[in-house]
């Protein structure tokens, strides 16, 4: 079935994400600069993030892409990560930024990060456009370098993120409020 679009309301503007967004950008660009940055992306949540994080990044910087699954589709983690795409190019010696759409229980990232350890690139850092440390899983400790928006513990959708599928295309960061709550 495809979610209602009058279930969503507007959390962070297109305009705050811009904003936020440069700042980020120019952040980043004083920590990376001279070094060799990669920007790895986790398909698909961090397309629109990744996007507009990488124009507003000034340094020299490639892009590469994996996808994990951690979701089934509806709103509730299954706390098991699976691989479903690597990456197309070695990190050994770059300089790696994870970038993710949104950090809730932290299990996705620390099982990524644990990974790209291995690989012994120059350093690894992540940045994420929304946290959510609510919802962080008990006792895991994951450093978060860049985060766009600190938000509560509610569902969102847009600017990447999806409810089974779809919503990735708002341009806004918005609460789904699923039809149980009326
Ligand atoms: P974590 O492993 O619990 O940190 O979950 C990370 C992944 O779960 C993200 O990459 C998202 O795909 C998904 N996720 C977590 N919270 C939300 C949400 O509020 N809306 C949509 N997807 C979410
Ligand atoms: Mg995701």
């Amino acid at each position: 079935m495809i979610p209602e679009i009058s279930r969503v309301e507007e959390l962070i503007s297109g305009e705050q994400l811009n904003q936020r967004i440069s700042e980020l950008g120019a952040e980043i660009s004083t920590r990376y600069a001279g070094k060799d940055l990669t920007m790895v992306g986790i398909l698909k949540g961090s397309v629109p993030f990744l996007s507009d994080l990488m124009r507003a990044i000034t340094v020299p910087v490639q892009i590469d892409f994996l996808e994990l699954s951690s979701y089934n589709g509806g709103m509730q983690s299954s706390g098991a990560v699976r691989l479903v795409k690597d990456l197309t190019h070695p990190i050994a010696d770059k300089h790696v930024l994870i970038v993710e759409d949104i950090v809730d229980t932290g299990l996705t990232l620390s099982h990524l990060y644990e990974l790209f350890a291995t690989r012994r690139p120059a350093s690894l850092a992540i940045a994420t456009l929304l946290d959510k440390p609510s919802g962080r899983h008990e006792g895991l400790e994951l450093k978060v370098d860049y985060a766009g928006f600190t938000i509560p513990g509610h569902f969102v959708v847009g600017y990447g993120l999806d409810l089974g599928g779809y919503f990735r295309n708002l341009p806004y960061v918005g609460v789904y409020h699923p039809p149980e709550e009326e």
